[in-house]
């Protein structure tokens, strides 16, 4: 039993459907670049950054000193007076975004910026239906639910209409059976092809999907999937929006933008997550044709907010003065080495996949049934947390471990990290040790 009132509290004053990581579950009261602090004065590495939210480390003073600096100028304005931190920022980004991407509008969610992309979707080409992903997770308005493609969200089934789930790119479960994404001829694109031929009336407003399925379990699509999936969605009149709630702000590793990796330009892309370094804050960009046709009036009352703008100025600052780009790409490619070896030596991997400093393992209690093993995975967290090192889980089987460590992370905390989940696996595979199955984020 946890020895933390917060944590009591939590559960008897909160939803219970909001729950906590962990058998014996943590209430934080502090952060620190890569760690965090308990009440119960534990300290941990986050490998996951609440989600893949804490870019540049909790607290970071470059980041605080520019939250507390506006903070003290003037709080919120509101869409209906422009502030220059939000002016700036949409500056900003029109400069480093994909392609035509140039107008911005702000909100407090993924799933609001999600929502607001599908509208303008629909708005600019005049049609309905929208593909998504299976195994995808876009929010939690009944749309963005709507898109969903993992049975563990969607206690509401697709209830807004003109939404169909194409299958998703998962190599290591390829829909199609393919021996290998090389010569598989991408099958999952084209399938987007049929299924607009099948399930609509032959126009569609857009093709909208996550650059890497984030709590589907870091899924990378292949080379090519982007640029075959939009053109198809191209054929059809739709637009492609890449969500990338994830994948954005380096993320990846080298570029931006995690559709950089792809040769594809989306017509609106979205972001949220490691945009503020935990602030509240997303983005919709769009090209200035979809963007001058979304009608008026349109509102967010947080939307575009000098304090959290100030937070997303001043996390970009920081990776563009830490290079934090090639750092992520760097650290990241060792991590992803490290959880190859790591494949090698435990047969309970099934796959170890990621893109920069987001790397998964996919457990499997046979690597040729390939039968997913969530219960192995819950033994794993509560080791690495026994060790010190707080994970993430996620995939439509909860049984992926995913790692988001902070874009400044260096090789020492990859080690640790590694470590942990070495000696938790280890646990795991000698059918030892508690498991806590059934936190999954997204
Ligand atoms: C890819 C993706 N899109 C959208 C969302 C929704 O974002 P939010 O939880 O901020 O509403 C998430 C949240 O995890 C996400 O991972």
């Amino acid at each position: 039993m946890s020895a933390s009132e917060a944590v009591r509290k939590h559960k008897e004053f909160l939803f219970p459907a909001a729950t906590m990581s962990y058998q014996d579950p943590i209430a934080l009261t502090r952060g620190e670049g890569n760690y965090v602090w308990d009440d119960q004065g534990n300290r941990y590495l986050d490998a996951f950054g609440g989600v893949l939210t804490v870019s540049v480390g909790h607290a970071n003073p470059k980041v605080v000193a520019a939250v507390v600096e506006q903070v003290k100028k003037i709080s919120h304005t509101s869409t209906l007076y422009a502030n220059a931190e939000q002016s700036n920022l949409a500056e900003k980004l029109a400069s480093i975004a994909p392609g035509n991407l140039k107008k911005s509008f702000f909100t407090s969610s993924g799933t609001e910026a999600n929502e607001t992309a599908m509208n303008a979707a629909r708005h600019a080409t005049g049609r309905l239906d929208i593909i998504t992903l299976r195994h995808s997770y876009s929010g939690r308005s009944l749309q963005t639910l709507a898109g969903c493609g993992q049975i563990g969200w969607k206690k509401l089934p697709t209830l807004v209409p003109g939404i169909h789930h194409a299958h998703a790119p998962y190599c290591y479960r390829c829909p199609f059976h393919a021996p290998d994404s090389k010569s598989c001829g991408l099958e999952c694109a084209n399938d987007i092809e049929e299924l607009i031929q099948t399930t609509t009336g032959g126009e569609i407003a857009a093709f909208m999907a996550e650059t890497v399925i984030g709590s589907g379990g870091f899924i990378v699509p292949p080379a090519g999937y982007f640029e075959r999936a939009s053109a198809i969605a191209r054929k059809y009149g739709g637009l492609y929006i890449a969500d990338e709630v994830q994948t954005a702000w380096g993320r990846t590793g080298g570029h931006w933008w995690g559709i950089e990796h792809w040769d594809a330009k989306p017509d609106i892309m979205v972001s949220a997550k490691g945009m503020g370094n935990g602030a509240p804050v997303a983005m919709t960009i769009a090209t200035p044709e979809v963007a001058d046709k979304f009608p008026g009036i349109t509102f967010a009352t947080f939307g575009g907010n000098p304090v959290s703008m100030a937070a997303c100025r001043s996390t970009m600052e920081v990776i563009e003065e830490g290079n934090l780009l090639e750092n992520c790409k760097v650290v990241g490619a060792y991590l992803g080495e490290r959880f190859k070896a790591l494949k090698e030596k435990h047969a309970l991997i099934g796959d170890a996949r990621g893109l920069g400093m987001m790397q998964a393992l996919e457990l499997v209690k046979d690597r040729k049934t390939k039968e997913p093993d969530p219960v192995a995975v819950g033994k794993v967290f509560e080791e690495a947390k026994r060790r010190g090192v707080l994970l993430g889980k996620g995939g439509v089987y909860g049984n992926v471990i995913r790692t988001g460590l902070m874009l400044n992370a260096g090789k020492p905390q990859v080690d640790e990290l590694v470590e942990a989940i070495d000696a938790g696996l280890t646990v795991a595979a000698a059918g030892a040790g508690p498991a806590s199955v059934g936190t999954k984020s997204a």
